[in-house]
């Protein structure tokens, strides 16, 4: 029997809702982006956001659920943190009425657990759902996470490392910042990067004895660098872009190695960057899954397939879920 399973997303500035079926095939997939209104502000702000949710979360609802109809649908993951807490509420409890009306099943669903399952959507060209081996070392990168997580099997996670500071996204947004290229940055950092050079000397923080990341030191080195003035932008966006690509792989490779992995699976915003799918690609002894970009950024299909894998194990949560804005994984 097919399951199919309603995901829903509201953690940051995306109000998505989607259709997944046995975890893998996307029968709908709505986002709708905030981008605009927080671009205005350089960066998220969360009342906005939360009102935003409020406003949008029921007509992006209606126009994913259009293409399958309610009584095909078996089940409701939500993503209940990490994340904002106004806006995890919005869709925490959209979720929760929907199960409760309906009388199917809801599930809370950590948001960084579902970055990595966007590896199991099924990407053009149709029908070629890719597999995953376990056991795998996850690199998820995102505005507000940069995790080495190693995972023996659907739901079984080993943290490794984290950033101690900025998270990789975080330091692309704080550097287009810098350099007055908008936000979100790491879009505008990739596009200005795409015509400079990475001739420009910046630091990178290996952190040799652990697994660990740390980004703001390569922030501070390249406030200093443009206050110091006649350098270009696009050889500074290329030259930072440079700098956290070269430690998010040679420190992710150097893990794969070590532990012997079957699999590299990158996910998060920051994978929708082709200068690191490309290092990856040539610098990994391993086979690497990359989402397609609009599946490494937020979204809702990513937590339906996360949450096909709970309710299938009987997984479920009560109406008394909660939102967890500070939830982590492993
Ligand atoms: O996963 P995501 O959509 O939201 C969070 O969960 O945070 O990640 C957003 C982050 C932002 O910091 C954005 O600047 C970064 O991902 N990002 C990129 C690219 N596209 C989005 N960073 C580098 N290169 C990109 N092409
Ligand atoms: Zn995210």
């Amino acid at each position: 029997m097919k399951m199919r399973v309603l995901g829903i997303e509201t953690s940051c500035d995306e109000t998505a809702a989607a259709i997944v079926e046995d975890g893998s095939r996307i029968i709908s997939n709505v986002v709708a982006s905030q981008i605009e209104i927080h671009a205005r502000y350089g960066g998220v702000v969360p009342e906005v956001a939360s009102r935003q949710h409020l406003l949008t979360i029921i007509p992006v609802i209606k126009k994913a659920v259009a293409e399958a109809e309610w009584q095909n649908i078996d089940g409701i993951a939500v993503t209940f943190g990490p994340g904002l807490a106004g806006s995890l509420l919005v869709g925490v409890n959209v979720a929760k009425a929907i199960a409760l009306a309906r009388k199917i099943p809801v599930l809370g669903v950590n948001h960084l657990e579902s970055h990595i399952y966007a590896n199991w959507l099924e990407s053009s060209p149709p029908g070629s759902a890719r597999r995953v081996d376990f056991p795998c070392l996850c690199l998820v990168v995102s505005g507000g996470h940069s995790d080495l997580v190693l995972m023996k099997g659907h739901g079984l996670y080993e943290k490794l490392g984290r950033t101690r500071d900025d998270a990789a996204g975080e330091a692309f947004d704080k550097a287009a910042r810098i350099l007055g290229l908008g936000y979100p940055g790491g879009p505008a950092i990739e596009r200005a990067a795409s015509s400079g050079i990475p001739s420009l000397s910046l630091p990178r923080a290996w952190l040799r004895e652990s697994h660990d990341f740390s980004f703001s030191g390569l922030k501070t080195a390249l406030w200093h660098l443009v206050h110091k003035g006649g350098v270009s932008v696009p050889d500074v966006a290329a030259s930072f872009q440079m700098a956290v690509v070269e430690v998010l792989v040679s420190k992710t490779v150097e893990a794969a190695k070590q532990l012997k992995v079957e699999q590299i699976l990158l996910s998060g915003g920051v994978a929708a960057n082709r200068t690191l799918m490309g290092h990856f690609l040539a610098k990994s002894p391993v086979p690497v899954l990359i989402p397609p970009p609009h599946l490494c950024t937020d979204n809702a299909a990513m937590v339906a397939a996360c949450g096909y894998y709970r309710l299938q194990a009987g997984e479920v949560s009560g109406y008394d879920l909660d939102v967890v804005p500070g939830l982590s994984i492993g």
